[in-house]
């Protein structure tokens, strides 16, 4: 069945249309690279601001030198070997053959190999480097299943490869390589402990840096309809009395309760619930954290709150989407 659609899809691609496919981290909304039209057509279907550049998806290092060019340096190519196939996307110096449209007129281009047999053998079938970025309508949260797809983005897409749930649920770390240090433009699934093993690493300050590290960043991203307040984590757990008491001095049977599994039953009071995953386990969180925030709006809570995690390894991508997902930053 999977191979029918990624014909018909791979076809789509050929024609200058779009296309939804899985990848391992979250759904893509993709168009030939090579195609400034096609490309185009991916920011009015997802309403997003043309200055905010796409991730290139290639299946095979012949594809890298079809859209960069110049030599990689060594910490490049330690990133490549360790990491791809899988979440880590690597800011390159862009071919003449990519299109403006892809890169918002960078002289580079961001570009990444995914870890998912559909997204690669889409790729290949298509025989060129597919333009991707997450399958949400600009500003809403990321769809990590197919059954989170936006029907008004799918309007708009020629045909959809439904692969259920996707295995990180985060999207990928955005790297660049300056001056011997692994710059991280955006946290992801591929954490600084993991970047370390490679070479040092640097976190550009986004208020501090003239222009914003990833242009993406300076957007408000991830956010449902449903109003959210953040309650900070701290490791006294002062977080969960603070927001019991929130409960108390509100109509607690209109605010909903996003929190790990470990303190699902300390607030009964709530209007509804929903667990977050387990805190010991960062990855059961950054799985499920853009599947909850998909679901939300559904509850017809006045507000719900949620509570924070430990910043350390994922925690540091889950606390990026968190912040942006309640409007901070
Ligand atoms: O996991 C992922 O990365 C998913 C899947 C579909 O591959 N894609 C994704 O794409 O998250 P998107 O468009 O939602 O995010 C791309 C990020 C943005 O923050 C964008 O600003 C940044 O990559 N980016 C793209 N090109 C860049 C460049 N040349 N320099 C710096 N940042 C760039
Ligand atoms: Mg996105």
């Amino acid at each position: 069945m999977t191979t029918k659609y990624i014909k018909q899809a791979a076809q789509a691609i050929k024609n200058g249309k779009l296309v939804v496919f899985p990848t391992e981290t979250v759904y893509g909304i993709g168009a030939n690279a090579l195609d400034a039209q096609a490309v185009l057509q991916i920011f009015a279907a997802k309403g997003r601001p043309a200055d905010n550049p796409l991730i290139v998806h290639i299946a095979n290092l012949k594809q890298l030198s079809q859209i960069t060019q110049g030599e990689l340096c060594e910490i490049e190519r330690g990133l490549i070997e360790r990491f791809w196939p899988g979440p880590l996307t690597l800011i390159l110096p862009k071919a003449a053959d990519v299109p403006d449209a892809v890169t918002a007129g960078l002289t580079t281009v961001a570009v990444r190999m995914p870890d998912h047999e559909v997204a690669q053998n889409l790729i290949l079938e298509a025989g060129t480097p597919v333009a991707a970025p997450s399958a949400n309508i600009s500003g809403r949260p990321s769809p990590t299943s197919d059954q989170d797809l936006d029907p008004r983005l799918l309007e708009k897409v020629e045909v959809v490869i439904p692969a259920g749930k996707t295995k990180f649920g985060l999207e990928s770390t955005v790297v660049q390589v300056k001056e011997e240090k692994i710059h991280i433009l955006r946290p992801g699934a591929i954490t600084e402990e993991d970047l370390l093993e490679i070479a040092p690493v640097f976190i550009p300050n986004p208020d501090t840096s003239t222009s914003p590290a990833s242009p993406g960043m300076k957007y408000r991203h991830y956010a449902p309809d449903s109003k959210l307040i953040l309650f900070e984590y701290d490791d006294q757990n002062h977080f969960i009395t603070k927001m019991q008491e929130y409960l108390r001095e509100h109509n607690s049977s209109r605010i909903g309760v996003i929190c790990a599994e470990e303190f699902i039953y300390q607030f009964p009071e709530a209007g509804r619930v929903v667990s977050l995953g387990h805190l010991k386990s960062p990855p059961t969180i950054a799985s499920s954290l853009f599947q909850v925030l998909n679901s939300l709006d559904a509850f017809k809570q006045e507000v719900f709150l949620v509570h924070g995690v430990p910043e350390q390894g994922l925690g540091k991508a889950i606390m990026n989407r968190m912040r942006k997902a309640v409007g901070k930053n």
